[in-house]
């Protein structure tokens, strides 16, 4: 992922665009996988959404309670803005620096981690994203993960705070390989 890591990048690739695109798996080829870990009760933070529907087709299938999308780029979030609706809202920031004042039962990852740790100060990048994760997501909150990354590359970042739980999505991406959900639960604060 060359250059994944730049906020320039996505901003230009969002721009002048009008179509929602999809990284990886669609919400209907995961939503088996992830909505038994959703209650309609939660507050839901998609982070770095992009131009993604899944925040719609979570809102219009599940119905949790509130959704905020969230991206870098002003482009990708202002294109989203046509599907916002009182329960779905798209916002932009930067999730190594959030913004948001709201605590969250989920926060949904599909594509923002794998971006975001293309750095080439990989280490303490993730390290600083999964604390503002951590920081938004209510005790017993769950991080949920999407990425072609193996779990070897991934595990590792997180300490004792987090339960984990891997499942290997049965579908094949369009790349031809079969990525992960990954399930982080906060047990504890540290
Ligand atoms: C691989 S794409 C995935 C997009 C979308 N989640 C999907 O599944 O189609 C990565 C996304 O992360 C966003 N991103 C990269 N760095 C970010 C940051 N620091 N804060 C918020 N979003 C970021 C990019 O703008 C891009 O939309």
């Amino acid at each position: 992922m060359e250059g994944y890591d730049s906020p320039e990048y996505w901003e230009q690739k969002y721009q002048n665009k009008e179509h929602t695109e999809e990284w990886y798996y669609s919400y209907q080829q995961l939503k088996q996988i992830i909505t038994p870990h959703f209650n309609k009760t939660d507050k839901v933070l998609c982070v770095g959404n992009g131009t993604s529907s899944f925040p719609v087709e979570l809102n219009a299938d599940f119905k949790p309670e509130l959704i905020i999308s969230t991206d870098i780029s002003a482009s990708a979030v202002e294109q989203m803005q046509k599907f916002a609706s009182e329960k779905v809202k798209f916002v932009v920031d930067d999730a190594l620096h959030m913004n948001l004042q709201d605590q969250f039962d989920v926060v949904f990852d599909k594509g923002c981690f794998d971006a975001i740790s293309t750095s080439a100060n990989r280490d303490q990048v993730i390290s600083q994203y999964i604390n503002e994760i951590q920081r938004v997501l209510k005790q017993g909150g769950k991080y949920i993960m999407v990425s072609y990354g193996k779990p070897y590359t991934r595990v590792g970042h997180f300490g004792k705070q987090w339960d984990t739980q891997i499942v290997q999505i049965p579908d094949k991406a369009p790349s031809g390989e079969r990525g992960f959900a990954y399930i982080f639960q906060l047990i504890k604060q540290q």
